[in-house]
């Protein structure tokens, strides 16, 4: 599996702590099945401690620890970006990263707020020729009370990415909810883990959330959000994914838009 957003990189935001919290995490994630994990700390934090160029170096010094310590987990660099007004000049001039320099982009919006610009910035970086995924839009609250927002976004050509952890309960009833609703609805094209830690709810792995996710939509489109889709994010290719439908409904499929 390919978990294209966690926070395994140590001491450089909210996630891991230490070079044992970075160690534990790897071992938990391929214990799960995982084979490749993007490195995605939060923009703002980086931007505060230390330049975004030193992402890819950090990524570089903590693939050669987990070579010498025999852990064999690949790791890529990226970012997760809070979606500012000004983010696709900022992409321009390098301060904001995409997944494994390609034309993929990790986007966090606001949890509790929407700005009028949001759909503009997303189209703005649309026009340079990336593909913004949306980061769990199940913890959004304009998204959870009013689905129709993201479709616009993925009809636009955005991608989205749910959390594993909200499709088993981990942040409670009421986002799980609406992370299946979002599943049923081909609202979401890729499962990632956002793991913060080596234990409790925020620690790695997919494979519950697949488990879950196939019980909705049937192990195929399960398997393609964590193997498929994200596999071709990384490697920077174009993504073959259902587009939204009805709730419960079959879904078409389409490619996305390419460089
Ligand atoms: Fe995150």
């Amino acid at each position: 599996m390919f978990d294209i957003h966690s926070h395994v990189l140590p001491s450089v935001d909210d996630g891991a702590k230490s070079y044992n919290d970075s160690m534990a995490m790897a071992r938990l994630a391929l214990a799960d099945g995982a084979t490749t994990m993007v490195m995605t700390p939060h923009r703002k934090d980086i931007l505060e401690e230390t330049e975004a160029r030193a992402v890819n170096r950090m990524v570089v010094e903590l693939q050669r620890l987990f070579e010498s310590e025999g852990i064999a987990l690949k790791l890529v660099p990226g970012m997760e970006n809070r979606l500012e007004l000004d983010l696709a000049e900022r992409v321009k001039d390098g301060s904001a990263l995409t997944i494994n320099k390609g034309r993929y982009i990790l986007v966090e919006l606001d949890f509790h707020d929407m700005p009028m610009y949001t759909e503009h910035v997303l189209y703005q970086m649309q026009l340079q020729g990336l593909v913004p995924i949306i980061a769990h839009p199940e913890r959004q609250m304009n998204i959870a009370k009013d689905p129709s927002i993201l479709r616009r976004m993925v009809d636009g050509g955005a991608l989205a990415q749910i959390t594993a952890g909200s499709l088993i309960g981990a942040f409670g009833p009421q986002t799980k909810k609406v992370a299946e609703r979002l599943v049923e609805g081909r609202l979401v094209q890729i499962m990632a883990s956002d793991t913060h830690r080596p234990d409790g709810p925020r620690s790695p792995g997919l494979s519950a959330g697949v488990e879950q996710a196939a019980r909705l939509v049937g192990m195929d489109e399960a398997h393609a959000m964590a193997v498929d889709t994200p596999q071709a994010v990384v490697e920077d290719k174009p993504v073959f994914s259902p587009l939204p439908t009805e709730e419960k409904s079959r879904p078409w499929w389409r490619f996305s838009r390419s460089r």
